[in-house]
């Protein structure tokens, strides 16, 4: 796991997932907040010309259900008009219409693997440490799936709702399993309340009570942090020598 701290989280990310992006390249994308930045700077790197989403697809990590597709804050209609309609990039994701929820995970799964997997997953944390929608008591090895919502994801989710009643309590996520088949994941954090969510997926143990721990289990994990989502870090002082100290040749 390379852990990096930098003022520019964005651009550090950016930098990470602008190296698997290729024709045929396939993104694993994330909503919620932290990444916007991320998308930004992609977005910026492609008008430049330093990039090209051509012939690169995308597929998100979660959904909604209870809500209509068409609603602003389904995660079909956030990603689409956060990252993909601009880059222009195809992507898929669980349907949160669909009358037979089990059998839409199923075609989910099926959809990723027929694509040939994940290249590079974009990821976020929430304050109780899920990744996705995989609240605490998430199996590891957990496939993609309805689950139901914790009071907290709830209330920090209220925020793009009219009211806090209006968020869903059921989503269909994909499981830390499947999180944990692409190839390469890039975990974005930023601000003191996920600090504490950070230290336990980072250096506390792995354990479904922190779902995002199971980042540990990971050949190839970058998290990139600001100061105040790494303050909690005990290693911190290692995390900076080795970033000062990155060999030129290695890559993200
Ligand atoms: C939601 C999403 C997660 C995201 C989390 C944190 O629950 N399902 O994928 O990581 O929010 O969001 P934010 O980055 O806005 O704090």
């Amino acid at each position: 796991m390379e852990v990096v701290v930098t003022p520019d989280p964005g651009e550090v990310a950016a930098d990470a997932i602008a190296g698997h992006v290729r024709p045929g390249a396939v993104l694993g994308l994330a909503t919620g907040s932290s990444p916007l930045p991320v998308y930004a700077a992609l977005l910026r790197r492609r008008d430049a010309g330093a990039i090209s989403f051509d012939g690169v697809r995308a597929f998100t990590l979660d959904e909604y259900l209870e809500l209509p597709r068409s609603h602003p804050q389904s995660y079909h209609s956030v990603i689409r008009r956060e990252f993909t309609d601009a880059a222009g990039i195809e992507v898929d994701g669980p349907d949160g219409e669909a009358h037979d929820v089990p059998a839409e995970a199923e075609r989910y799964e099926a959809a990723i693997a027929a694509a040939g997997g994940i290249d590079v997953q974009l990821l976020g944390i929430g304050v109780d440490g899920h990744l996705g929608f995989n609240e605490p008591g998430s199996s590891l090895a957990s496939r993609t799936r309805t689950k139901t919502l914790t009071p907290q994801t709830r209330a920090d989710n209220a925020r793009f709702f009219a009211s806090p009643d209006e968020v869903p309590v059921h989503v269909l996520t994909q499981g830390l399993g499947t999180i944990l088949e692409a190839r390469h994941l890039v975990l974005v954090a930023t601000g003191a309340s996920k600090a504490s969510a950070v230290a336990a997926a980072v250096e506390g143990p792995v354990s479904a009570f922190c779902p995002a721990s199971v980042l540990q289990l990971h050949p190839h994990v970058t998290v990139v942090l600001d100061e105040d989502a790494a303050s909690q870090l005990r290693l911190l002082d290692y995390y900076r020598f080795t970033a000062a100290n990155k060999p030129d040749w290695q890559p993200w």
